[in-house]
C-alpha cells in the first residue's frame, strides 16, 4: 500500500509528467522515463540499428536494404545529450533556451526541437532537474590573469572535447561550445563542475581529474571570463530566384529527393509504420495529429487538419504569401540563422534544413501545377478524399 501510494507519488511528479506529455524520451534519455516501446523512441532505434545490436532482424529484409538501414539511421539521433545532471543550468535559462532552441553542440546535426512546452511546464521541468536561481557572476579577471587561464584551459586537454575539428567519439560529440556556458551556468556551478563533475551528473562524459583548487579556478575563469571568438551560425541558404520557364520536376524526383529522404519519417502512414505515423501525422512530441503524410502523392494532395480537424491544403497562403509546404523550409533556414521565433515551426523539426537546391527543386513543382506521378496537372490541393490509403502493414517503410 506504501509503495503504491510512493509510486504514485513519483508519477505525479508535475516535470515527470511534462518529460511523459512531450514524449522527450523519443529522443533523449532520463532518470524516471517510463517504459516505451522501441517504436516510439527515434533515437533507440537509430542508436540500437547502425549500432549492429538489431541484426537478428536482417532475415526479414534483404541484406542490401538493411546495410542501408544501418547507414541511414546512423546519420541522426545516434549521439543526443541525456536529460541527467541539468541542475548545473540556470533555470531562467532554460526558460529562454527551451521557448527558441538554438545550436549548442558544434559536432550535432541534429538540434532541439521547437516545442510547446509553456512557462509553467518548463518550471515543473527545472524543480525536476533542481536548476539553479541566477547567482550574480564575479567581477571579471585581468587580461594577464585570462591569459594565463587560457593557457591552463589548453594544458589540461580541455580542447581534446571542447573545440577539436574532427569528433571521433561520444565525449566530442556531446561536448558543449562553452561560449554558451555563462549564459546558461552560474560561475559557482562551474567551479562544481570543473572539480568533479560526476558529483553534478552521474551521467557525465567527462573525465574527472584531481586538480588544485588554483587551477580549477583558473579553468572557470577561462570557460566564464575567456575569449570564445565570434558564434559561427550558419547562414541561410539563398535559392535561386524562381524561374516560371524551368522545367517542372517529376513528382518522383521530388519524392526521392525531399519527402522520402527526410520528412516521411515523421509524416508517414500509420497503416504502413506499425500503427504510429509519426509526430507530424499522428501526433507527438507534444504536438497535436496533424494528419500530414508525405507517404504517397494522394496523401500529400490529401493536406493536413487545421486546429478545428478540418483538412486543409499545404500549398495554402501563408504569413508571406507564399504556400505553406515552403514556407516552413525557409522558416527552418532562419531558425539555423538563430533568428525567427514566430508560431511559424521550421522543417524537418529539429533536423538541418534542406539545401538551396531540394528546395528550389520543391518549388519549381509547387508552382508548376503538382504535376502527379503520371504526369497530369492538378489545380488544388484537395482533390482526395479525407483518408489515407490502405497498405501492407510491414515493420519498417524500406523506400522502395
Ligand atoms: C526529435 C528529438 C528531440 C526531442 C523529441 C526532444 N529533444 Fe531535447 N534536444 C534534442 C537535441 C538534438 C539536443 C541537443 C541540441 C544541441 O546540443 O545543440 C537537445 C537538447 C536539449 C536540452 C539541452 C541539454 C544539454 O545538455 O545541453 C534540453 C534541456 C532538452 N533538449 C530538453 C528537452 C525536453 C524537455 C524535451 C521534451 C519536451 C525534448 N528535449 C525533446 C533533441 C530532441
Ligand atoms: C523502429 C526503428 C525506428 C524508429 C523508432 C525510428 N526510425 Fe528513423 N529510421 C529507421 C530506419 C530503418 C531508417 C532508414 C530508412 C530507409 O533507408 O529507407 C530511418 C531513417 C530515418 C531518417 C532519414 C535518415 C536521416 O537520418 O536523415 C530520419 C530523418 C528519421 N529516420 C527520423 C526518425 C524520427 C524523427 C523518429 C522518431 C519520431 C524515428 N526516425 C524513429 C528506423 C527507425
Ligand atoms: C573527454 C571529453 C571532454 C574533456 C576532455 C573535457 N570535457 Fe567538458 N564536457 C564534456 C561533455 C561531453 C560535456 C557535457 C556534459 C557531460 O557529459 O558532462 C562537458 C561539459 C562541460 C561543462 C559544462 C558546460 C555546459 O555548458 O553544460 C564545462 C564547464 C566543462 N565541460 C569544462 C571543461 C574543462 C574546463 C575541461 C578541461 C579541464 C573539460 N571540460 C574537458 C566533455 C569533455
Ligand atoms: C522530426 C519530425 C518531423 C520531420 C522530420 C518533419 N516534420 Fe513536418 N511536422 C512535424 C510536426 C510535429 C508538425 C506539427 C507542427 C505544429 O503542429 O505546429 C509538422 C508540421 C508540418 C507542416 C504544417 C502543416 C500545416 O498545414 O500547417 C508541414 C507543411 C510540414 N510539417 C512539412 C514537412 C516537410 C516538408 C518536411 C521535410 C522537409 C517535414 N515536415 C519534416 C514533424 C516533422
Amino acid at each position: 500500500m506504501l509503495t503504491a501510494l510512493a509510486l504514485l507519488a513519483v508519477g505525479l511528479s508535475p516535470g515527470t509528467d511534462v518529460l511523459e506529455r512531450h514524449e522527450c524520451f523519443r529522443c533523449h534519455v532520463y532518470v524516471t522515463q517510463a517504459q516505451h516501446s522501441d517504436d516510439l523512441r527515434c533515437a533507440e532505434c537509430h542508436r540500437r540499428l547502425s549500432a549492429g545490436l538489431m541484426d537478428e532482424k536482417v532475415n526479414q529484409y534483404t541484406p542490401a536494404v538493411w546495410e542501408r538501414f544501418k547507414r541511414r539511421t546512423a546519420e541522426h539521433f545516434t549521439r543526443m545529450p541525456p536529460l541527467i545532471g541539468l541542475g548545473r543550468l540556470r533555470a531562467s535559462w532554460l526558460q529562454r533556451f527551451l521557448a527558441a532552441p538554438y545550436d549548442l553542440r558544434p559536432h550535432l546535426s541534429e538540434s532541439m526541437i521547437r516545442n510547446r512546452l509553456t512557462r509553467a511546464d518548463v518550471k515543473a521541468l527545472s524543480e525536476l532537474w533542481g536548476a539553479q536561481r541566477d547567482e550574480r557572476p564575479p567581477p571579471s579577471p585581468s587580461a594577464e590573469r585570462l591569459a594565463t587561464a587560457k593557457k591552463v584551459f589548453d594544458e589540461q586537454g580541455c580542447t581534446g572535447c571542447h573545440g577539436v575539428t574532427k569528433p571521433a567519439a561520444l565525449p566530442q560529440y556531446l561536448a558543449p561550445d562553452l561560449r554558451h556556458t555563462r549564459d546558461r551556468m552560474n560561475f559557482s556551478a562551474v567551479v562544481d563542475y570543473v572539480t568533479d563533475s560526476h558529483r553534478v551528473n552521474p551521467a557525465s562524459e567527462m573525465p574527472t581529474v584531481p586538480r588544485p583548487p588554483e587551477t580549477v579556478q583558473l579553468l572557470a575563469e577561462h570557460v566564464y571570463f575567456g575569449d570564445h571568438g565570434v558564434t559561427q551560425v550558419r547562414a541561410a541558404p539563398v535559392p535561386p530566384p524562381y524561374d516560371a520557364k524551368a522545367p517542372v520536376p517529376k513528382y518522383e524526383e521530388v519524392e526521392a529527393r525531399v519527402f522520402k529522404a527526410v520528412c516521411w519519417h515523421c509524416h508517414s502512414n500509420p497503416d504502413f509504420a506499425n500503427g504510429n505515423g509519426g509526430p507530424g501525422m499522428s501526433g507527438g512530441f507534444g504536438y497535436p495529429e496533424r494528419g500530414l503524410s508525405f507517404a504517397s502523392f494522394d496523401e500529400v494532395m490529401n493536406g493536413s487538419l487545421d486546429a478545428h480537424g478540418r483538412r486543409q491544403s499545404i500549398f495554402r497562403k501563408g504569413q508571406s504569401g507564399e504556400p505553406v509546404l515552403l514556407e516552413v523550409m525557409r522558416a527552418r533556414w532562419s531558425e539555423e540563422a538563430g533568428g525567427l521565433h514566430g508560431a511559424l515551426v521550421g522543417m524537418p523539426l529539429g533536423l538541418p534544413g534542406v539545401s538551396a537546391e531540394d528546395y528550389a527543386l520543391v518549388e519549381r513543382w509547387v508552382k508548376g501545377g503538382r504535376p502527379r506521378p503520371r504526369g497530369e496537372p492538378v489545380a488544388d490541393g484537395l482533390t482526395t478524399p479525407n483518408r489515407v490509403e490502405k497498405s501492407v502493414k510491414k515493420k519498417w517503410p524500406t523506400g522502395e
